[in-house]
Parts: C-alpha cells; sequence; structure tokens
C-alpha cells in the first residue's frame, strides 16, 4: 500500500489534476474569479492576461442609474491593505447592456454580473433587465457596501432585510443563478448567511470591505473624503477565512450551498487556505492593483498543491479543515 501511494503521488503530473468546480449550476474551468469593483465591466484586464483562462469574471457593481460615486481622495494604502469609498461609481445598467454586454459575449469564461442599488425596487429593476441577457451567467447581488448612504450595507446587516431583499432580487433573477454577498460587520455572519440561503440565494459570497478610517494627522482630518472607506487587502484575510469557515459550518454546508470566498487572497496559498476553510471558488481583489495577472498565478499554484498532496479533483479540499 504505502509503494503504491508512493508511486501514485510520483506521477501525479499538475495537467492531471482537475481543479474545475460547479459553482451554483455553473461550470468554472478553476476556482479563480475577480472581485467586483476590483477588475472593471468586462475586458479592462485583457491588456494583462488572456481572461479566458480564469474561472469566472465579477463586474463592478451596476445600478439603475449611472452614478459618479463619491468625492475624491477615496482611495488610501494602509498597512497590508487600502481603503477605498468609490461609493459605486458606475454607467448604470442600460449602458452596461449597451456597450459591455457584446464584449461579455466573447470572453469565453462565466461572467457574474454584480448588482447594487438604493432601494429594493433599484435592485429587482437591474436584476429583471439582467436576467434577458443570454451572456450573462449569474447575478452576485451586493447588500455589503460600506461606501454609500442610502442602500449599501444597511440592506446586509439586518436579517429581515437580508431575507426581503433576496428574495424578491431572486425571483427578477428568473433562471439566473442568485450570489449573495455579504458584509461583515455583523455581530454573527452566520444569521446573515442563513436568512439569505433561506430566502432563495442560489451562493454566498464574502466578504465585503470592512468599514475602517485613516486619519491625516497634519489637517488633522480623514484622509478620505467620505470620511470612512472599505478595508481590503491581506489586512483582512485570517478574519476572512474565519468568517468563510463560520458560515461554511453553520450554513452553506448543511444547505448544500457554495460559497466565493476572498479578502486578501493574493498567493495560491492564500487561496487554498480559503477552499480548506469552505469556498468552493474564491474573488481576488485588492492584488490585481499589483500585480494584474496575478489569478493566473494563483490558478497554477493551486494546480501544483494538488499535484504535490496527491489530490486528483479540487473538490476532495473543499471544507476540508482538520481538527
Ligand atoms: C477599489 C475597490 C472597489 C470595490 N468595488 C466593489 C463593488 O463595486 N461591489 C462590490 O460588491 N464589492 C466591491 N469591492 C469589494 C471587493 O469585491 C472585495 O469583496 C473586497 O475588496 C475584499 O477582497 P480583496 O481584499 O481581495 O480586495 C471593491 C473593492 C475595492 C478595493
Amino acid at each position: 500500500m504505502g509503494l503504491f501511494l508512493t508511486v501514485k503521488r510520483w506521477f501525479l503530473s499538475k495537467d492531471k489534476v482537475d481543479i474545475s468546480v460547479d459553482f451554483a449550476g455553473v461550470r468554472l474551468a478553476n476556482p479563480v474569479v475577480t472581485a467586483s469593483g476590483t477588475c472593471g465591466y468586462a475586458d479592462e484586464l485583457a491588456d494583462f492576461m488572456d481572461i479566458s483562462t480564469l474561472g469566472g469574471f465579477i463586474t463592478k457593481s451596476i445600478t439603475l442609474e449611472p452614478r459618479k460615486g463619491n468625492p475624491t481622495p477615496r482611495i488610501v494604502e494602509t498597512d497590508s491593505g487600502m481603503l477605498n469609498a468609490i461609493g459605486l461609481a458606475n454607467i448604470g445598467v442600460e449602458r452596461f447592456i449597451r456597450e459591455k454586454v457584446p464584449i461579455i459575449k466573447g470572453l469565453g469564461v462565466p461572467v457574474f454580473v454584480n448588482v447594487a442599488g438604493e432601494s429594493i425596487e433599484d435592485c429587482v429593476a437591474v436584476a429583471e433587465r439582467l436576467a434577458a441577457e443570454e451572456a450573462i451567467s449569474g447575478l452576485e447581488l451586493n447588500i455589503s457596501c460600506p461606501n454609500v448612504k442610502e442602500g449599501g450595507i444597511a440592506f446586509g446587516t439586518a436579517p429581515e432585510q437580508v431575507e426581503k431583499i433576496t428574495k424578491a432580487v431572486k425571483k427578477a433573477a428568473g433562471a439566473k443563478p442568485l450570489i449573495v454577498k455579504l458584509t461583515p460587520a455583523v455581530t454573527d455572519i452566520a444569521v446573515t448567511a442563513r436568512a439569505a440561503v433561506e430566502a432563495g440565494a442560489d451562493a454566498l459570497s464574502l466578504v465585503n470591505t470592512f468599514t475602517a478610517m485613516v486619519i491625516d494627522i497634519e489637517s488633522q482630518r480623514p484622509f478620505l473624503a467620505n470620511r470612512t472607506g472599505g478595508l481590503s487587502g491581506p489586512a483582512i484575510k485570517p478574519i476572512a477565512v474565519y468568517l468563510v469557515n463560520r458560515v461554511y459550518n453553520e450554513v452553506a454546508k448543511p444547505a448544500g450551498v457554495p460559497i466565493l470566498g476572498g479578502g486578501g487572497i493574493r498567493t495560491a496559498a492564500d487561496a487554498i487556505e480559503f477552499i480548506i476553510a469552505g469556498a468552493t471558488a474564491v474573488a481576488i481583489g485588492t492584488a490585481t492593483f499589483i500585480e494584474p495577472d496575478c489569478a493566473v498565478r494563483i490558478i497554477e499554484g493551486i494546480k501544483g498543491y494538488c499535484a504535490r498532496k496527491n489530490i486528483s479533483n479540487i473538490k476532495d479540499l473543499i471544507g476540508k479543515l482538520k481538527d
């Protein structure tokens, strides 16, 4: 037996490892997707990498009307991370469908459109428009943006609100799978995760950014015009891994609902931590600002890890955290 295992390990090459996953009924060739708001609407990364090598692409949040977002400065670097207070700046759903959906058709990768709004009705209207577009594989509902006054995080903190908006948008999404993106700014994320799943979410996405502040000590004012922003990047990774594991154990595993995990992923090792914690797929955000094609390196690294650990199918790694 020992000899057999040794021989098998010897022969398991990277190319023999299957890292494809089923994410809420959508097949991803690998578990690596872009995080909303960090990689544009469609092909903005195309100068840096072949987008079709990604497992999936998630767009910037799209709202019913175009939004200018918050005044500047709206980004600031921190130790091991950054704060952003973009405020959901985007071109609005009609322009998105007119200008970006034709590009999305040619990307050769499943595309999920992130939906946001100032009211449930707004989110429903956006979801209804997008549901009619064949090129779109699914929707991600952002109920966790910390940087807008109306809607945003307010939808994601009270479980009754999470349930109400998820139910309404799920209906509007029709046959498209609905991912609900949760905020970490709650006492117990399992409560809001459960509310989303019970209301019909096909997948959960976590985490969005953590509300935070940087102070300019010379002016003694907040650095960002919005005062606060959302903290992302490696600084949040261990908290995000913990929250993914909690949601996996308490809600996602028993309900059979996949998790898109993320927060500070920069390397394949980071991504693998999230997968072991319970994520079926992983989102890469802030790291792309430093290395726009880091997803390629992360995908190869995941394959290499599986081969080294003699894991022929990545599904055998999801949620396999040992005691
Ligand atoms: C500049 C910036 C813009 C973002 N915009 C959005 C957005 O429009 N919608 C959304 O759901 N999340 C948005 N996010 C959150 C990311 O998708 C991700 O959840 C978060 O940054 C944590 O992952 P990371 O540490 O890998 O960046 C944004 C993050 C950043 C840094």
